[in-house]
């Protein structure tokens, strides 16, 4: 039976056009359907109560990965998020740690954009371009799976207590990213890619704690990448092995 119950959502509000204005929490009370999402709710509160609200949003299907927020306390995507799963009628939103705030519930992605352009998420070819598709096998394919998953939603790079405290850090989506590629049976880039995350700021720099792997909406296992991209590095290193 479809019932409703009366929520209240405390949302963050802020706006980087008004710098004088401190962050405040906003409070709207509102009856929620059972089923309904947290960006259902967020949609309603937008249509009806407060035109001013703003957040990100597009498939409302966890595809897009445009909605990620920390929904008490918890890094989720809003559009996944049932409502009534919560054991209380408060719920807490917050934007993405880690990241600039522009309005509300909007984050700055740029840094995260920069970083993903960084490793050069794309195939690289060295041979001849082929007369047709390059097959895989279902094994070589199994490798990438859960790397094509990533909806780059980002949730792994606000979870991330190294890039709070170093911005320049390349973050987990980033060096997921640069395995699917070194593992990808088609790409061709030579083991000396490896040499831009080969510190600090790239796969020396994780704590290997997993808060990525916890936030991570679509089952990806950024710190495993980055454990990989290590041992990778260190076989071309010191045996002077490829990418693979
Ligand atoms: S690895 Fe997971 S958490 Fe990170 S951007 Fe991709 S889908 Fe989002
Ligand atoms: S609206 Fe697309 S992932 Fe939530």
């Amino acid at each position: 039976m479809i019932t409703a119950s009366e929520y209240t959502f405390k949302i963050l509000r802020y706006d980087a056009k008004e710098p004088e204005a401190e962050p405040f929490f906003e409070t709207y009370r509102i009856k929620v359907l059972t089923g309904l999402t947290v960006l259902g709710v967020l949609l309603r509160i937008r249509d009806e109560i407060d035109g001013t609200l703003s957040f990100r949003s597009s498939c409302r299907s966890a595809v897009c990965g445009s909605c990620a927020m920390v929904i008490n306390g918890k890094i989720d995507l809003a559009c996944r998020t049932q409502v009534a799963t919560f054991g209380s009628n408060t719920i807490v939103l917050e934007p993405l740690p880690n990241f600039e705030i522009i309005k509300d519930l909007v984050v700055d992605m740029t840094p995260f954009w920069n970083m993903y352009e960084k490793i050069k998420p794309y195939l690289i070819r060295t041979s001849a371009d082929p007369e047709k598709e390059i097959e895989q096998s279902e094994e070589e394919r199994s490798r990438i799976d859960q790397f094509v998953n990533c909806i780059l939603c980002a949730s792994c790079y606000g979870a991330c207590p190294v890039l709070a405290r170093d911005p320049e850090y390349a973050g987990p989506a980033a060096l997921a990213k640069l395995e699917r590629f070194a593992l990808d049976s088609r790409d061709e880039r030579p083991a000396s890619a490896l040499d831009a995350v080969n510190d600090e700021k790239g796969v020396w720099g994780c704590d290997t704690i997993l808060r990525c792997i916890e936030a991570c909406p679509k089952d990806v296992r950024p710190t495993d990448s980055i454990v990989s991209l290590r041992k990778k590095l260190i076989k071309h290193k010191l045996f002077g092995k490829g990418i693979r």
